[in-house]
């Protein structure tokens, strides 16, 4: 169980004191969008009463709103540790953006260019890059292990399936990965891959949307070109952010109109933007910041270089790490010991490290929804389905059969929250 006690926090979350039908309620959702602390809800509703207004006016509330924005961008440069707020493009989802800056891209590709993608991911971060086959980019796809849903890196003899290292070659130009798996929570290791795609002179696309929640995310450590997530999925308001390496900001040409800026990340942020989920993603960041300096100190020491509000950020995720992998291996524990339940992905304790807290199970004789709604009933929040993972639960023969039961924790789960689930499941099973 785990050893840092972030309960405290828990009272920050109106949303984690509701009950259901007499049921308290308990959130094992978190894949599919987190609840948010109250300073959320505060700093999206102040924005709206005081600096409601669209940008670049000479009165208060429209200065106030560029201020707002300009602050959200600093944000996300600091969570993700990007050189530049300049680098950072908001959007109003993962997906919309993805597609947005495939299509940019594709700009650039010529019939016979190479993107490759992987069967482990969510399909934003498939579709976007298959949609430019219709203009003649091959697109290729790296198969994972069905035993423990890891991908194949490695290229030559490996029966499997088609690895990584097979599938580069000099035509490549854009490999587009996942940062983690959001059906079976694995861990891709992103610096390696990104080492490959560099060393055949193709850019880098990392999905972290799934990732970020649970774990320090630095852009310049992991020597990506582009990454995306969703700050939904950490914490704050419905909202999608794109990093990306500022030259290729430039080199890209976007799809905008006339009067909007030239310059990064203007060109990227086609039309009128949430101000108030700006002002939200802002007030996550700071909540996560404030739980990096109360909790997290003592990891000071492996995020050497950062300061501020970047070094706090690190330490937070380092202890979020650190609070969720004891608490998903009991959660594995019981689970493991529910008789005629299959769990999918890594599921050796010592391997933890290279996978989220996020389960993936199948109860013998029960379809996967009939689990959640047992759980539902019990105010237990888990999905059942593929998740729009859908290659994920196709390759391992589950699409046709409903898919796979999720439960993920996050950092405001608790070990009796995760009791009560698997009393639930062995009632059930
Ligand atoms: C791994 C992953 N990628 C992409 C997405 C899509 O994100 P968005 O809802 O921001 O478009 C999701 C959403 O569930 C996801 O889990």
């Amino acid at each position: 169980m785990p050893t840092v006690d972030l309960s405290p926090l828990r009272a920050q979350f109106p949303a984690l004191a509701l009950s259901d039908a007499g049921h308290p309620a308990i959130y094992f959702d978190g894949p599919g969008g987190t609840q948010v602390p109250q300073r959320v809800i505060d700093a999206m509703s102040g924005y709206l009463v005081h600096s409601n207004a669209n940008t670049h006016g000479p009165f208060r509330t429209s200065q106030e709103t560029v201020a707002v924005l300009a602050a959200a961008h600093q944000g996300m440069a600091d969570f993700l540790n990007a050189p530049s707020p300049n680098e950072i493009a908001f959007g109003p989802n993962m997906t919309t953006l993805t597609f947005q800056l495939s299509r940019a891209i594709g700009r650039l590709l010529r019939p016979g260019d190479e993107i490759v993608i992987t069967r482990l991911d969510h399909d934003a971060n498939r579709a976007p890059w298959l949609a430019l086959q219709e203009q003649g980019v091959l697109v290729r796809e790296v198969d994972f292990n069905p035993r423990d849903c890891t991908l194949l890196i490695e290229g030559a003899a490996r029966s499997a399936g088609q690895a990584l290292g097979d599938l580069l070659g000099p035509r490549t130009r854009l490999v587009a990965v996942g940062f983690a798996s959001n059906a079976v929570g694995t861990i891709n290791p992103v610096r390696q891959i990104a080492e490959m795609a560099h060393a055949v002179g193709a850019w880098l696309w990392v999905d972290a949307v799934h990732y970020a929640p649970h774990g320090p995310i630095d852009v310049q450590e992991l020597g990506c070109d582009f990454l995306v997530c969703s700050p939904y999925k950490f914490f704050g308001p419905h909202a999608g952010v794109l990093w990306a390496r500022y030259p290729l900001l430039e080199e890209i040409r976007a799809y905008k109109v006339r009067p909007a800026g030239d310059l990064p990340p203007d060109k990227f942020e086609t039309g009128t933007q949430s101000h108030e989920a700006q002002a939200g993603v802002l007030a996550a960041i700071e909540y996560l910041a404030e739980l990096g300096e109360k909790y997290g100190s003592e990891y000071a020491a492996q995020f050497p270089g950062f300061q501020g509000r970047r070094l706090a950020l690190k330490q937070a995720m380092a202890t979020i790490q650190e609070y969720e992998r004891p608490l998903f291996a009991a959660f594995v524990a019981g689970l493991s010991a529910i008789p005629g339940l299959r769990l999918y992905g890594i599921a050796d304790p010592a391997r933890f490290n290279q996978r989220t807290p996020t389960a993936a199970f199948r109860l013998a004789h029960r379809s996967p929804d009939e689990v959640a709604e047992h759980l539902a009933r019990r105010g237990v929040y888990v999905w059942a389905g593929n998740f729009y993972a859908v290659s994920v639960t196709e390759q391992l023969d589950l699409e046709t059969s409903g898919g796979v039961v999720r439960a993920g924790l996050v950092h405001y789960n608790t070990p009796e929250e995760v009791a009560y689930c698997l009393a639930c499941l062995e009632e059930l099973a």
